[in-house]
């Protein structure tokens, strides 16, 4: 019964790391491997919708023909493929692992060894989140993830009310089996009245779960 509960309902989901290039063979990233942001994707599509997954660099494969897959590297082609997408997007679910901070200036060569010392000037990226944030309009869901070290609740409630999302799902790397590589996730999620905690859980059955906290939001 939960078959076609998005039928009709476009949904734009991020995933993955992103890249923040140095030079030409080297990048800052991070060890998001997408697996969340797909599993979310493919619960989204069978249950009816049609998905925009711009996706950072990762070793997955999509296979329902109602994702349609954007290959970005960097946080601002990212935002660029985000910002878009959300324009005519029913919900956002943002689940990539995006660079705060990209290097000032991209060397347009291989950095040599030559040097005692390497310092590398950093500059803020966008935040992607903020932006859809401020973008979203009445009829418009929007869903974070936070993935916090320490005061994990607070912070996510922080975020919560300053990124103007819906609800975020907090996963904890204090918790063994759950966040980045696994598959397996331990997520939290809060809105305006609750504080829920699951249990560890595949991360398709953690996919399933946020899917219907968002599905209830649109009836
Ligand atoms: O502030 P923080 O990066 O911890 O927030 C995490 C949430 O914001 C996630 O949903 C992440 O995908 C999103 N985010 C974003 N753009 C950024 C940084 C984070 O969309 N530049």
């Amino acid at each position: 019964e939960r078959q076609q509960q998005l039928n009709g309902k476009k949904i734009l989901i991020t995933a993955g790391p992103t890249y923040e290039k140095i030079d030409p063979v080297r990048f800052i990233g991070n060890y998001s491997s997408g697996k969340m942001g797909y599993a979310l994707a493919e619960v989204c599509a069978e249950r009816g919708a049609e998905v925009t997954l711009v996706s950072g660099p990762v070793n997955l494969k999509v296979t329902h023909p109602n994702i349609h897959r954007i290959d970005v590297e960097s946080a601002e082609q990212m935002y660029e493929a985000a910002v878009s997408a959300y324009a005519d997007a029913d919900a956002g679910i943002l689940c990539a692992a995006v660079a705060d901070f990209t290097p000032e200036t991209v060397a347009g060569q291989k950095i040599k060894r030559e040097k005692d010392d390497l310092v590398l000037r950093l500059k803020p990226t966008h935040d992607i989140a903020a932006a859809l944030g401020k973008q979203k309009q009445a009829h418009q869901k929007l869903v974070g993830f936070a993935l916090e070290t320490t005061d994990e609740v607070a912070h996510a409630q922080d975020k919560l009310n300053r990124k103007n999302f819906d609800f975020i799902v907090l996963n904890s790397l204090n918790d063994k089996g759950a966040g980045f590589r696994c598959d397996t996730n331990k997520i939290t999620i809060i809105d305006r009245q609750a504080t829920t905690p699951y249990p560890l859980k595949e991360k398709k059955e953690v996919a399933c779960d946020i899917i219907d906290r968002l599905t209830a939001l649109f009836s």
